[in-house]
């Protein structure tokens, strides 16, 4: 059985499989209308989602299937103490898949060791989030026609988003990719993303603190949001949020096909006023979110559509 935990679960080849499913089901939904009757998603989350959760429910129920599911630790039994290996091995009498959301880095590895059905990491604390990527990377090849030869810049929280981390392992498996790591010092990738992914693979990169400076060689920028949940203390937190406001009067500096993504939720780092620029693509974004979750599903759950 397959699970998804990790971006680097999926080979290059499979990633162009599921990014080609995502765009047939774009073109013709009704096809796939059917493709998982009689199958249920279990949406385990024990921490806040709209997108993830939604657009897995929205996945299923588009192929036919049911959903059932928690939205938050409070309201299941995770509130009395129950291990996150007795729940899965009950929700896999329940249901076909699951996709896990959880504060904690690890948790769905965990889960998917107790499992009987297939998991999908719906994001694991500040570690990886990789049906994120899959969206961002089926946003990136819709818009740009290629997943290789790009300058992608990620900018704000870089240390706590696992959006960031998953799309950085992912990318770097492309030719020509180059990154650039827009952060306050206080919030720069990972030691082990820097050493163990791009230093070690020689990606180019650089890492800076002034979006501005380098605004006018991406072909991606990749916004984030500072995550106010991870942080220890909330004064770091306030001195750190609004490090980062990208508004028209920066936009005029970038490309004329500069594609902007964010994986959403936005707080204060996009302007409201670059929604109507046509480079802003985030809610482009959150649509192919959809797409691409109902090919992992039928992915993991082996189905073939004729
Ligand atoms: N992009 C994303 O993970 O959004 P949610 O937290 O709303 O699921």
């Amino acid at each position: 059985m397959k699970h998804l935990i990790d971006p680097l679960d999926l080979t290059v080849e499979e990633i162009k499989e599921l990014l080609d499913v995502a765009n047939q089901i774009e073109a013709d939904p009704q096809r796939y209308a059917h493709a998982c009757e009689g199958k249920k998603l279990a949406t385990l989350f024990y921490e806040p989602s709209t997108r993830t959760r939604l657009s897995f429910e929205a996945a299923m129920l588009n192929l036919g299937g049911k959903v059932l599911g928690f939205s938050s630790a409070d309201s299941s039994s995770a509130a009395k103490g129950e291990s996150i290996a007795d729940t899965i091995r009950v929700v896999s009498c329940y249901a076909d898949i699951c996709a896990m959301r959880h504060p904690k880095e690890g948790a769905p590895l965990v889960a998917s060791r107790f499992s009987k059905i297939p998991v999908i990491n719906a994001g694991d604390g500040g570690h990886q989030h990789p049906t994120q990527t899959l969206t961002d990377l089926l946003t990136i090849r819709s818009l740009k026609g290629r997943l290789s030869d790009l300058t992608i810049g990620l900018c704000g929280d870089l240390k706590f988003g696992r959006t960031v981390h998953s799309l950085i392992k992912s990318l770097a498996r492309y030719q020509g990719i180059r990154f650039v790591l827009i952060s306050p010092n206080e919030l720069r990738i990972p030691d082990y993303i820097r050493e163990e992914v791009l230093r070690s693979q020689h990606i180019p990169f650089e890492e800076v603190e002034s979006l501005e400076s380098v605004m006018p060689q991406l072909d991606i920028l990749y916004m984030t949001r500072v995550q106010r949940e991870r942080f220890f203390n909330e004064e770091d937190y306030v001195r750190l949020k609004d490090s980062y406001i990208l508004d028209m009067e920066k936009m005029a500096n970038a490309k004329p096909d500069m594609a902007i993504l964010h994986p959403l939720p936005r707080v204060n780092e996009i302007a409201v006023e670059v929604d109507n620029d046509p480079r802003a693509a985030y809610f482009k974004q959150a649509q192919y979110g959809v797409y691409v979750r109902m090919a992992l599903i039928l992915k993991l759950l082996e189905v073939e559509v004729c």
